[in-house]
């Protein structure tokens, strides 16, 4: 049995749909149902929705063999998994944002608002660039547009959110995608299997 940690929301419903055209359906999972755990004996899945940024824990923890996480959540836990195979969907970037015009005070420490601490830190860590972080948890662009931040750091996707608040992209700092990971104890002895499903799942990954 393959037990396989799906992010909630619309991701993970994609996800559910390469994985069921990969041979491993299971009946009700994409119900309306708030049922969270889905076994199917026959293909030999159990799956579990789970809230997205946890999913890198449960397979860390190996409570799930397999999951499936954005490279952002991969990279803001650091969570010590396999990254198996990048799934080519949910794709978007980490940048640095800030209000059109902004201009960068090199004389005083960078004030940085985002939902992403670790990437912040270890970002601006490289480039020696000292920077006070604050931590939100959503509506991040608000935070230089009111004056709590210099910029932000965070996910851009359509890049609407940044337009329509008059603000832009200053920096890219790594592509964003989402990645099968595995856990590693769980791979030593189920690798058979967990190699086999990677194998499927290639066949269905989009086109680039
Ligand atoms: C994310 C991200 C940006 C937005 C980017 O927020 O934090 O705000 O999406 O997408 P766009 O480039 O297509 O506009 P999310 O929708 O997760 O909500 P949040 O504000 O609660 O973080």
């Amino acid at each position: 049995m393959l037990n396989i940690a799906l992010p909630k929301g619309r991701l993970g419903e994609k996800v559910y749909k390469m994985l069921e055209a990969a041979g491993y359906a299971c009946k009700d999972v994409l119900g309306d149902s708030r049922k969270l755990i889905f076994t199917d004996e026959r293909s030999g899945v159990s799956y579990f929705w789970v809230k997205p940024s946890d999913v890198a824990i449960y397979v860390e923890r190996g409570v799930a063999d397999v999951g499936v996480a954005g490279k952002d959540i991969l990279a803001e836990s650091g969570a010590d998994v396999y990254e198996l195979l990048d799934l080519r969907i949910g794709r978007c970037k980490m940048a640095v944002a800030s209000v059109n015009g902004y201009r960068e005070d090199l004389s005083r420490p960078l004030r940085v608002a985002t939902k992403f601490p670790h990437i912040a830190a270890a970002y601006y860590g490289g480039k020696n660039r000292e920077i006070d972080i604050i931590k939100l948890y959503g509506s991040i662009e608000l935070a230089p547009i009111l004056g709590l931040s210099d910029v932000i750091v965070d996910i851009v996707e359509t890049g609407s959110t940044l337009r329509e608040n008059n603000m832009s992209v200053i920096e890219e700092i790594f592509p964003i995608s989402a990645r099968l990971i595995a856990n590693k104890a769980c791979y030593k002895f189920k690798g058979g299997e967990v190699d086999a499903a990677v194998e499927r799942l290639q066949k269905e990954l989009p086109d680039d």
